[in-house]
């Protein structure tokens, strides 16, 4: 039956009247039309307009504050200021932005340990919106990555609503209020802060970890971690002891080599020394410098740099296959790599056996690490594989009753990634998330938590957490 409604649906539109309310077909409220009719039918008493609005369309504007000012925060600082102008248009009414450092830059602004890089090359490594020709190699150093980064930040005044040398100490929810409420110290005391949402950039290594070792506060010599490194420290012609081999210590390794008196590496189990993410690109080699005449056609031609861009990108990602279980992948990667290893460390055998792993690469961190295994075959490198049992006053005692007598600690022993705050950050119900993550740091995408309203993450748990910097 044809009730006379037009046969378009502009035409619908333009005689619906819900629309002839307001005139904007997204307000419904309004005087009640006359004649009260709709394709020319008379319409029904009980008659309720319908918002052509998707529901729960934000009516208010929002105020948001990130906990941390890192890569993770700048970002959402691009996409409110820049890429969806989210303040000019009234959705966003202030974006807050609380560091406890006072500086910008988290990780690459704290980490200065000497060898300290990003093993990612660092075309890739960029904010996708501000493409840097002017890198100095394939994979950049960390205070290179921090110029770029504070670079990047004042070019796009990314930093408007930064507030450094503020700390969130608690953040609560306010159920009747549906507002986060904030306590946050500055060196003058605690402000207090409210927001509707809450986003935490605080990275997953930003509170580095001392080792649990019985002793070590009676320990006389220098003590350093590798994430607060004293840069008037000298190991020239000292004894340096290297706690850990992670990614920090590979790299602090063959750095502190060359000029120590001796260094020995202390421990638990072996990591995979694997070529660097997209070497291919550079022939296989573990750095790559660009030349003057690289970068001025990388300036001059911005889509040769973004085709450059993207072959790196997508030859990075193809490597994923080797952290597959069982893929061809992995099996050859394995092997590769091991062979690799024991090549680097002069074929010796009881070294190869002593830093090989016998898992599947991928299940630790992988590490290009260059250096770090040629350090070994050096007179003055020792590695111990030998448990530790306690720092005493001159060095290491390891189970073997050993004392490893040294000048320096160095303690490379990480970060806290258990991704609960160790503040009090309040949920529904009282629930904190410490409490809630207690057992497993379960989430939606790694976005967002239960019983955490309006609040969400990056660089999740379960995210892909070491690449916050989106593909360009
Ligand atoms: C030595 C080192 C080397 C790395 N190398 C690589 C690499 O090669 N490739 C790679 O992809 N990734 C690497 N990473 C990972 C690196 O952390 C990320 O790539 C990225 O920098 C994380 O950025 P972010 O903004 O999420 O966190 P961060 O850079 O950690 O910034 C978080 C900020 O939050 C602040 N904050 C924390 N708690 C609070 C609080 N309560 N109140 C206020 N502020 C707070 C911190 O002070 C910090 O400034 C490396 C990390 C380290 C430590
Ligand atoms: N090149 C890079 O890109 C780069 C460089 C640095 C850091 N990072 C990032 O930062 C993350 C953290 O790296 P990290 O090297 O700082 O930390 P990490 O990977 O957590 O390594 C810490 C090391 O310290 C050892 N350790 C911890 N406590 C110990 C104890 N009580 N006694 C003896 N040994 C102890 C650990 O041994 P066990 O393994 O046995 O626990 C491990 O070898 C990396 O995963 C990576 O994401 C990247």
């Amino acid at each position: 039956m044809n009730f006379g409604a037009p046969s378009t649906s502009s035409g619908m539109l333009a005689e619906d009247p819900t629309i002839q309310l307001s005139g904007d077909p997204d307000q419904a409220n309004g005087p009640t039309p006359s004649p009260f009719t709709r394709y020319n039918q008379p319409l029904p008493k009980e008659w309720i307009p319908l918002y052509r609005r998707p529901m729960r369309t934000p009516t208010r504007k929002l105020r948001i504050c990130t906990i941390g000012a890192g890569i993770s925060a700048m970002n959402l600082a691009y996409k409110i200021h820049h890429e969806h102008d989210l303040i000019a248009r009234g959705i966003v009414s202030e974006l807050v932005m609380y560091e406890a450092n006072e500086d910008l830059g988290g990780t690459w602004l704290v980490n200065t340990y000497p060898g300290v890089a990003c093993d990612v090359p660092a075309h890739i490594y960029t904010f996708p919106f501000e493409p840097n020709p002017d890198w100095s190699a394939f994979y950049a150093g960390g205070d290179e990555i921090w110029r770029y980064f504070k670079r990047t930040v004042e070019k796009w005044e990314l930093d408007r609503g930064v507030r450094c040398g503020h700390k969130v100490e608690r953040a609560e929810w306010d159920e009747e209020r549906g507002k986060w409420m904030l306590e946050v110290r500055n060196k003058d005391g605690v402000v207090k802060d409210e927001c509707d949402i809450l986003v935490s950039a605080i990275g997953f290594l930003s509170q580095w970890r001392w080792p649990d070792i019985p002793g070590i506060d009676g320990y006389e010599g220098h003590l350093c971690h590798s994430a607060v490194w004293d840069k008037a420290f000298k190991w020239d012609g000292k004894r340096i002891a290297v706690i850990g081999n992670g990614s920090s210590a590979i790299q602090i390794m063959p750095q502190v080599v060359e000029k120590a008196e001796h260094v020995t590496n202390f421990i638990r189990r072996p990591t995979y020394i694997t070529p660097g993410l997209g070497s291919s690109m550079i022939g296989g080699e573990v750095q790559y410098h660009y030349s003057e005449e690289e970068k001025r056609k990388f300036r001059e031609d911005p889509e040769e740099l973004k085709r450059y861009r993207k072959q790196i990108q997508a030859g990075s990602n193809r490597s994923f296959d080797m952290f597959t279980k069982d893929s061809k992948a992995q099996v050859a990667g394995k092997k590769a790599t091991a062979d690799q290893m024991r090549a680097k460390l002069g074929d010796n055998e009881e070294l190869a056996n002593k830093l090989t792993p016998d898992y599947e690469v991928g299940c630790r961190r992988a590490t290009p690490g260059p250096g770090y295994l040629e350090a070994f075959t050096r007179d003055n490198v020792s590695l111990v594989t030998e448990r530790i049992e306690g720092i005493e006053a001159k060095g290491i005692r390891t189970g073997d009753g050993t004392l490893h007598e040294v000048d320096a600690i160095v303690c490379a022993t990480g970060f806290q990634v258990d991704h609960r705050p160790p503040w009090p950050f309040i949920g529904r119900d009282g629930l904190t998330l410490a409490e809630a993550w207690k057992d497993e740091p379960t989430s939606y995408l790694s976005l967002c938590a239960a019983h955490f309203p309006n609040f969400f993450m990056f660089s999740g748990r379960t995210s892909l957490p070491s690449l916050p910097l989106p593909p360009h």
